[in-house]
């Protein structure tokens, strides 16, 4: 696959998520620390989605079990998940956020 739209900027506030569909994957886009993410919006640890989870430090929390995901790279920071979530390449075209899940 290559890079599409998930959203406006302007959909994205600081230190939000917000749940998007790209093909058949469900995404959490996330702004935090001025930078914009993309992760499978699923904790590794349950079916669960991260994108109702509070974003700060470039990282995402799992509301249920309180699991933290680095943003940058999907790597579990505390337990029960010790599994890293994927992480999908963005990019900004004009007020756009492209995502690319099949990279
Ligand atoms: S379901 Fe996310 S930490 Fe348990």
């Amino acid at each position: 696959m290559s890079f599409v739209r998930a959203c406006a900027l302007s959909d994205l506030q600081p230190e939000t998520a917000l749940p998007v569909e790209i093909g058949d994957e469900d995404v959490a886009v996330v702004f935090s620390g001025g930078e914009y993410f993309a992760v499978r919006d699923e904790c590794s640890h349950a079916s669960i989605p991260l994108s109702e989870g509070d974003v700060g430090n470039c990282e995402i929390e799992c509301y249920l079990h309180g699991s933290r995901f680095d943003l940058r790279t999907g790597a579990a920071l505390g337990l029960p998940a010790t599994e890293p979530v994927p992480v999908f390449p963005t990019k900004i075209d004009g007020d756009d956020l492209l995502v690319d899940v099949g990279a």
